[in-house]
């Protein structure tokens, strides 16, 4: 479980780009581990520049691919994990979603899949914390905030480790209750 701490601090001083599973050792079904953190992530194309602007750009095959990655990717994670998982000792999921998945908060469009692909993960992060709320989980997604990336670009307002220990102080102070929550970096609920 060191290794699971190791690489948490580890991504503190690079980058936000990671997608891992924190774990001793995922192959072995007698494993513990104590939480699962997804983070991979695919805009279309790549950057935030590019983003889908209207119904007409959208490319369906593209918003495949970023389904695929964004949403199927945790719950394939999650799935294959879920063994180790109940034999760790903290049981937590947390999923890295954005503000873009959020519905309420939706107020310019643009940007068709990716706020498709957050939205869904978000929904699966919700189900999950209730199917798992009576074996102690906590399941929350959590937005990154604006964070300077590959995908952020370089006008993004958060350095990565501004916003990476932003988020492990989040998680480090997650309750019982606070499972099936969406937060940001600094803690804040944010709407569905
Ligand atoms: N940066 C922001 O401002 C911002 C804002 C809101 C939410 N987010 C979310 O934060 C997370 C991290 O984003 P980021 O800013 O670090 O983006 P990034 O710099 O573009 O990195 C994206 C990461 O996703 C990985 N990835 C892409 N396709 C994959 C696949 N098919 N399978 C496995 N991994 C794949 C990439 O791996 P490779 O390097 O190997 O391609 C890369 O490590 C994402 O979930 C993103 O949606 C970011």
């Amino acid at each position: 479980m060191i290794f699971g701490r190791f690489y948490l601090y580890l991504i503190s001083n690079l980058l936000l780009s990671f997608s891992i599973a924190f774990a001793s050792n995922p192959d072995s079904t007698s494993q513990s581990i104590f939480y699962v953190i997804t983070i991979e992530g695919v805009i279309n194309p790549v950057s935030a520049e590019y983003i889908v602007k209207s119904i007409a750009e959208a490319d369906i095959k593209a918003i495949e691919r970023i389904i695929a990655v964004n949403t199927l990717g945790p719950i394939r994670v999650t799935q294959a994990l879920i063994g180790n998982l109940r034999k760790g000792e903290q049981k937590l999921i947390i999923n890295i979603t954005s503000l873009m998945g959020s519905i309420e908060r939706n107020a310019r469009g643009i940007g068709y899949g990716y706020r498709e692909s957050k939205a869904a993960l978000n929904m699966f992060t919700k189900s999950l914390s209730n199917e798992l709320k009576d074996e102690g989980f906590r399941c929350i997604v959590m937005s990154p905030g604006w964070v300077r990336t590959d995908m952020g670009g370089p006008n993004a307002r958060l350095t990565p480790q501004e916003s990476i220990s932003g988020m492990i102080e989040v998680i480090s102070g997650l309750s019982a209750e606070d499972s099936g929550e969406f937060f940001n970096h600094t803690g804040e609920k944010l709407p569905w």
